[in-house]
């Protein structure tokens, strides 16, 4: 992928393509988590990476099985009691249910996704724990749903890599986070150049 572009630069791809093309892939995972993709899911997954199986072990499977992050972004620690915290590209809401427990009830998570089904199976997650701060909220990293400077910290696992215009998904970042607020992202990184003809290739941005 591509680093930040600025916003006027011409796509790699049709965002709109783009778009439903991300949205058909993880629509499939959180309805089928434990079918063949081309990457991990679940708790093989989370395993793998590395998350401490005491963050996991009592969680049910629901809200474990459509994990589909690729590092941990509590790796640079929890959110504190009380913070507000927002998680770009929730997904099934793993993450967010992490954050909600760390938060507590004076604190408030909001994860937002563009993905109908994995909202809805976010929600049922949030809902068969019986966690109250925690909501998730249709909506995309370019444009979120959450107002200015309101959000202590900003959390996304796997996401920004699937964005064709991350300059304005930072722009976003910044936009929600309070003075002095954290942001803590895990996602993929590419370290040499990739030729233009390639980063057009869209089945390689969402396969
Ligand atoms: C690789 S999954 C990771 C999900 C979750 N963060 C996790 O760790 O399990 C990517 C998620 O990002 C969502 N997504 C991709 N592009 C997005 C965008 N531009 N805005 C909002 N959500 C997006 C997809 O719908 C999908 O649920």
């Amino acid at each position: 992928m591509t680093g930040a572009r600025e916003h006027s630069a011409a796509p790699l791809v049709d965002p709109a393509r783009l778009q439903r093309e991300i949205q058909e892939k993880y629509r499939q995972v959180a309805s089928d988590p434990t079918a063949e993709y081309h990457f991990f899911t679940g708790r093989k997954a989370a395993d793998h990476i590395g998350y401490p199986s005491e963050e996991l072990d009592d969680l049910p499977d629901h809200v474990v099985d459509a994990f589909a992050g690729v590092a941990n972004p509590f790796h640079w620690g929890p959110p504190s009691a009380g913070e507000t915290v927002v998680d770009i590209g929730a997904g099934a809401g793993l993450d967010s249910v992490i954050a909600a427990r760390a938060v507590g009830p004076e604190g408030t998570v909001i994860g937002v996704d563009m993905t109908i089904d994995m909202l809805d199976r976010a929600r049922r997650s949030a809902a068969q724990l019986g966690f109250d701060n925690l909501e998730f909220r249709e909506g995309r990293a370019e444009d979120l749903p959450i107002s200015d400077q309101s959000v202590d910290l900003v959390i996304s696992n796997g996401v920004l890599n699937l964005v064709p215009d991350k300059a304005r998904a930072y722009r976003e970042i910044h936009r929600v986070l309070r003075p002095g607020g954290r942001f803590q992202v895990a996602d993929i990184v590419v370290e040499k150049p990739i030729p233009e003809g390639t980063q057009r290739d869209i089945d390689l941005w969402t396969g």
